[in-house]
């Protein structure tokens, strides 16, 4: 298989199923050569089962493609190092890392319990920063030796992280920080030859068919706007060499659309020059909300 990722090594992150899947195996359609992880847990994170990595590697290698299964938890020290290690091991080189991996435990504010908090923000946030730390620092080995990689991550947020959902209040303030941390890694990794993206991607999976299954459905005809393979081309194409100068960017992406998100702009603003009183400054705010744009809707209201 030839195509824009040619010679180039990616990891991908939970694609045993859903998402993860549909980029693995649209990076080996473009020539990549993957490493596919997958700890194989449950909708929330529980029972861990390597089956789902070792089948998706199997349909890549059936399909002529070059894939080796990785199925630990990419949240824990060792798991992400040696997912790192893996892609060196087996290929000797690492070109992209896509962080994909995460469940969800969907409670009100009220009712979450800190298991679920810490279990949540722990697979997303922890998930995406040890394997990119891991990475990073194979890149910056690389570019040392005075090899400047062309380097790509693509990290994965979600509409919850950038407007709030209800009920989601853990993943949504994980994903809201998985674009911090697109930020910041995107302006400390420049210097490595390394380009970071992210992306908030809408598809049916097990994540997403049961709780929003009108919008998810699959339409007896036609363009099945919500196949998790419909995101896929984006994060191929920002995880290949092609997408060069194209860094820390959010992008939503959702059946033929592809929306470049603008984040948070400095709106309407008042000074006084000194310090305000609490009375004044509440006047001053309630003026400037006046003239503001209004918030997009919090999803679920
Ligand atoms: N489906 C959507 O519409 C949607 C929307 C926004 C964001 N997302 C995000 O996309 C990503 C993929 O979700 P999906 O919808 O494909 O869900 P999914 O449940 O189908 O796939 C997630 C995969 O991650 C794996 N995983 C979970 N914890 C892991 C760990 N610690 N280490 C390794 N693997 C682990 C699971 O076993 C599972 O196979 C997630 O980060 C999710 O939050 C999805």
């Amino acid at each position: 298989m030839s195509g824009i990722c040619t010679g180039r090594v990616v990891v991908v992150t939970g694609a045993g199923r859903g998402l993860g899947r549909a980029h693995a195996l649209a990076f080996a359609a473009e020539g990549a050569r993957l490493v596919v992880n997958d700890l194989g847990v449950g909708p929330d994170g529980t029972a861990a089962d390597g089956g789902p990595a070792r089948r998706v590697a199997d349909e890549i290698l059936a399909a002529g493609g070059d894939a080796v299964p990785h199925t630990t938890d990419v949240a824990t020290a060792d798991g992400a190092a040696s997912l790192i290690t893996t892609a060196l091991r087996t290929y000797g080189r690492l070109d992209t890392l896509v962080n994909n991996a995460g469940f969800l435990r969907d409670r009100m504010l009220v009712n979450l319990g800190e298991d679920d908090w810490d279990a949540v923000v722990r697979v997303h946030l922890r998930g995406h920063f040890l394997p990119l730390r891991h990475a990073a620092a194979h890149w910056r080995t690389e570019t040392k030796a005075g090899h400047l990689p062309a380097a790509r991550v693509v990290n994965t947020s979600s509409g919850a992280g950038l407007l709030g959902s209800l009920g989601q209040g853990a993943y949504s303030a994980a994903k809201a920080g998985i674009v911090g941390l697109t930020l910041v890694a995107a302006a400390e990794l420049a210097r490595y030859g390394v380009q970071v993206n992210a992306i908030a991607p809408a598809a049916r999976t097990r994540m997403t068919e049961d709780v929003f299954a009108e919008a998810m459905a699959a339409p007896g005809t036609g363009f099945d706007a919500m196949a998790p393979e419909n995101v896929s081309p984006l994060v191929v194409w920002l995880g290949s060499a092609a997408s060069t100068g194209v860094t820390g960017r959010v992008f939503e992406a959702e059946g033929g659309r592809i929306t470049v998100m603008e984040g948070w702009t400095p709106g309407p603003t008042a000074d006084k020059g000194a310090r305000w009183t609490p009375a004044e400054a509440g006047e001053a705010a309630r003026g400037l909300l006046r003239e503001a744009a209004r918030p997009r809707r919090v999803y679920g209201t």
